[in-house]
């Protein structure tokens, strides 16, 4: 079975973009694939994070995997920062990693620009995001768009490693969901949806409940024009709720223009509100009966039991590689 590993920040409750552009897609291949789930919480205090906030989060992130139906017995889930290795091997990828091409990842340059203190951390998330993937042999990678250029860096720093020190790294592939790679902000359509926006009413959290999705779906900026139909370079905001129509609800993007030909936007927005209280219900539905359960702690307990076998073992051969320590290990 080839392996695949992915993480998400537990830096706010997550939202529709991440759900369909990362975990839908996971609870797909999990049945295919050797599957290492993580909560990267060194990822997310690379930004200002409230401490029983993050804790919080880390949590309800746990519970948010299986409520999607991500499945125990069938995967690996577990906190990053319960798997020291993952800081240890951070710290070698930083060593084989250039300023200049960490400057370039937009990522950084989006969450850098404007502010006057800038952590070190928020520079060199893309190295310990490489550690994460080589630590566990990872041959595909699932993430949204947005993630595609860090793994191109983590590819770049892997065969980078493996020509310098020792052929030890297995080179990762990188998979995007087909649709909804991308989902929009609702107030700012041309900016992806982010759960950390300040701005709460540009982004569903799956944990909203009716009211507030029908509330921030009425209230997203579409255009002028009053016509359903998808056009991404002039109507983002009409095209992005069609994209998340079509994926909770399954119909084609055509058949739902199809649906709302000469109908205003009200009803169409009426209508996609109605199908995301339904695609969240059974799974906050789940989540509440989880997110406080011992159950939720075993399966986190055994999961990081399991990634700190496999992640010590590539450890060691890095540092074998490195040289690091007296002897060999
Ligand atoms: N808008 C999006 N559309 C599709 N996929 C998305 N992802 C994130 N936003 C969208 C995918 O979700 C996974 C987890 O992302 P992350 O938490 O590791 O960090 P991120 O990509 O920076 O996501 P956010 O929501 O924007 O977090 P913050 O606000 O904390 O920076 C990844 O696979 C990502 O591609």
């Amino acid at each position: 079975m080839k392996t695949i590993f992915s993480g998400i920040q537990p830096s706010g409750t997550i939202t529709l973009g991440n759900y369909i552009g990362a975990l839908k897609q996971f609870v797909e291949l999990q049945n295919e694939y050797n599957c290492y789930f993580c909560i990267v919480d060194q990822h997310a205090i690379t930004v200002p994070q409230d401490r029983l906030e993050l804790r919080k989060n880390i949590r309800s992130l746990a519970a948010l995997y299986l409520a999607v139906g991500i499945d125990p017995n069938k995967t690996t889930l577990f906190v990053q920062s319960e798997v020291p290795a993952h800081a240890q091997a951070g710290w070698m990828m930083q060593c084989v990693s250039y300023i200049g091409e960490l400057e370039r990842m937009t990522q950084f340059k989006d969450k850098s620009s404007g502010k006057d203190a800038v952590s070190a951390s928020l520079l060199t998330y893309p190295p310990l995001m490489a550690a994460d993937i080589l630590l566990y042999s990872t041959d595909l990678v699932p993430v949204g768009e947005d993630q595609k250029q860090h793994l191109e860096l983590t590819r770049d720093l892997a065969e980078r490693f493996n020509k310098k020190y020792n052929d030890i790294f297995t080179i990762p592939d990188v998979r995007i969901a087909e649709v909804g790679a991308r989902i929009m902000s609702l107030q700012e359509p041309t900016k992806k949806m982010s759960k950390s926006d300040p701005n709460k009413k540009s982004f569903i959290a799956l944990l909203d409940d009716p009211k507030q999705i029908e509330k921030k779906i009425k209230s997203s900026v579409t255009d002028s024009e009053g016509i359903v139909k998808f056009d991404k370079e002039n109507k983002p905001g009409i095209s992005n709720l069609l994209s998340i129509y079509s994926i909770l609800d399954g119909k084609s993007i055509a058949e739902i223009e199809e649906m709302y030909h000469g109908k205003g936007y009200g009803e169409f927005k009426a209508d996609l509100a109605e199908v995301v209280i339904k695609a969240l219900a059974p799974i906050q539905e789940k989540y509440y009966q989880l997110v406080e359960s011992n159950e939720l702690d075993d399966i986190l307990d055994k999961g990081s039991e399991k990634a700190n076998l496999v992640a010590t073992k590539m450890l060691k051969k890095m540092e074998n590689a490195m040289g690091l320590g007296r002897k060999s290990k």
